[in-house]
């Protein structure tokens, strides 16, 4: 890597001035002037990457804005596998090829950190949580967790996932019969947040999840917001639009605080993540988690645990009832396994169910984007990456590759069962991101919805509502915009 260290650390002075002040105008300019400088000096060693042309005042921050697939892929599409942005005042790169994804999540990961506006929006609500945290701090934490998500472990949470999702079945029943479509997305919500909370933090929260649903759009939806925003205005300042937002977060808090004040008065090891976190001594004071550290780490767990599966879920369900063949070559392949309750051991045999969630991710990866915060000037394929700029990875672009796929975006299972997917080159196809920050719940999700993808197929078969708008919307995670309505069938 070739580090010419960038001493002008760029930070934006105009952060909280209202849009009106004639000083933000200034500062705007003066913004523009140094991140264009920290790029244009020395342009004979320092080669841009190509990339859209924007506004002069925003770059591309109003086509982010309005439509950021629209952006990022159609970028890529014309530019190739590295493109230059520029929003507002701040330079971003969008690495497409596999080894420039590997460069940027693997090889070089100590150089492209987490302090990007999107993750520090993020932490409003995450805190200083797994997915948020970094350095020493996210090792230790890490390794903590790490053990409650062992292969054998994970085992153990099979039938908790198939009870769950057969007490679905029997409500959808009522579905079967009226004709009345459902909302899978939410269904689906409703269902991974119950499994999180009770295998990993043994807590049954059917009772509070249409609250705790509600909450979880709501702030989605705000944190999406502030990532696109010229000016963040924090939490604390209160707006209408923060006192929203500072609602549904308390309802978050209680659930996680009430389920952290209840273990405190028992604390017996009931062998679950939770205990893990809640008994873990540092080993040079003994010293156990606080409260508020604690907060963070179950926040994370519950929202990274819960919503991701669901958009995948959904979005797969989606594609097989557009694709009346590959859901026949599914449900044949439950059929083998009979009527009985499914369990962890029956994951090998369930290759066509995999395939099928596999593909579903290719097409519509539920973490869409994931960015990094260049720490200092690097080389990506030839082009000047500058220290201080953004550097986004987007599987739901590299996914589409057409340098990697064949027929790119068709809905095809079998790529995954061929042969075909041990020929790609790593970082090609990569949903639960890579390298140190990979994501620690993969073989969880993986197993989860394989057995509730399978014990639906046993009993239901689900079909669009014909007219239904399933556009995404690319938010933090990667949702139908509105929501997923299908009718319910006998199988
Ligand atoms: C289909 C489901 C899922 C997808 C697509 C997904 C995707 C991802 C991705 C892409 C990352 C990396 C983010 C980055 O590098 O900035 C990540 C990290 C993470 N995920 Fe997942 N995830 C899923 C399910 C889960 C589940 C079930 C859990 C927990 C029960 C979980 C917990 C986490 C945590 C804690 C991190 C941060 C890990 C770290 O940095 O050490 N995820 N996930």
């Amino acid at each position: 890597m070739k580090t010419t260290t960038c001493s002008k650390r760029y930070t934006s002075p105009y952060e909280f001035l209202p849009k009106s002040d004639s000083r933000f105008r200034e500062a705007f300019a003066r913004d523009v002037a140094m991140s264009e400088s920290l790029t244009t000096t020395a342009a004979s060693e320092r080669r841009l990457a190509p990339g859209p042309k924007g506004s002069f005042l925003l770059g591309n921050l109003g086509a982010a804005r309005e439509d950021p697939i629209k952006l990022f892929l159609g970028a890529a599409m014309e530019h190739g596998d590295l493109v230059r942005f520029r929003f507002g005042p701040r330079i971003g790169h969008l690495v497409r090829a596999p080894e420039f994804v590997r460069h940027v999540m693997q090889e070089h990961s100590k150089n492209y950190g987490k302090q990007t506006p999107g993750y520090r929006r993020v932490q409003y609500v995450l805190g200083q949580g797994l997915l948020t945290s970094e350095g020493d701090f996210w090792l230790r934490q890490r390794r903590i967790a790490q053990p409650g998500f062992h292969r054998q472990r994970i085992a153990g949470f099979g039938e908790t996932f198939v009870r769950c999702t057969q007490e679905l079945m029997v409500r959808w029943q009522e579905h079967v019969a009226s004709g009345k479509p459902i909302d899978v997305l939410y269904e689906m919500m409703k269902l991974t947040l119950r499994v999180v909370a009770l295998t990993l933090l043994s807590k049954d929260l059917e009772q509070d999840a249409d609250a705790i649903g509600e909450a979880v759009s709501d702030i989605l939806m705000n944190a999406n917001e502030r990532m696109t925003a010229m000016i963040d205005i924090p939490p604390h300042i209160p707006t209408r639009k923060n006192r929203r937002f500072n609602k549904f977060l308390r309802v978050l808090d209680d659930v996680v605080l009430g389920l952290i004040r209840e273990r405190r008065k028992d604390t017996a090891d009931r062998g679950d993540l939770l205990s893990m976190l809640m008994l873990a001594k540092d080993e040079e004071t003994g010293e156990t988690m606080t409260d508020g550290q604690l907060r963070d780490e179950v926040m994370t767990i519950f929202l990274a645990g819960h919503e991701t599966t669901a958009n995948a879920l959904t979005w797969t369900l989606m594609l097989l009832s557009q694709h009346p063949g590959e859901l026949r070559l599914a449900q044949e392949e439950v059929k083998k396994l009979g009527d009985r309750a499914l369990t962890a051991a029956d994951f090998p045999q369930l290759t066509r169910v995999r395939a099928c969630i596999d593909e579903g991710m290719r097409l519509y990866p539920p973490a869409w984007m994931v960015a990094r915060s260049v720490a200092a000037d690097d080389t990506i394929g030839g082009y000047h990456i500058p220290g201080g700029s953004i550097c986004f990875t987007s599987p739901y672009v590299s996914h589409r590759n057409p340098n990697v796929f064949d027929n790119p975006l068709g809905f095809d299972p079998a790529r995954f069962l061929d042969g075909r997917s041990e020929r790609w080159p790593r970082f090609a196809y990569f949903p639960f991101g890579g390298g140190p920050r990979l994501c620690i719940g993969n073989n969880f999700a993986l197993l989860e919805a394989s057995l509730i993808l399978a014990t639906m197929l046993q009993k239901v078969r689900l079909e669009l509502v014909p007219g239904h708008d399933t556009s995404p919307e690319p938010s933090i995670t990667l949702r139908p915009r509105h929501g997923m309505k299908m009718w319910v069938k006998p199988a």
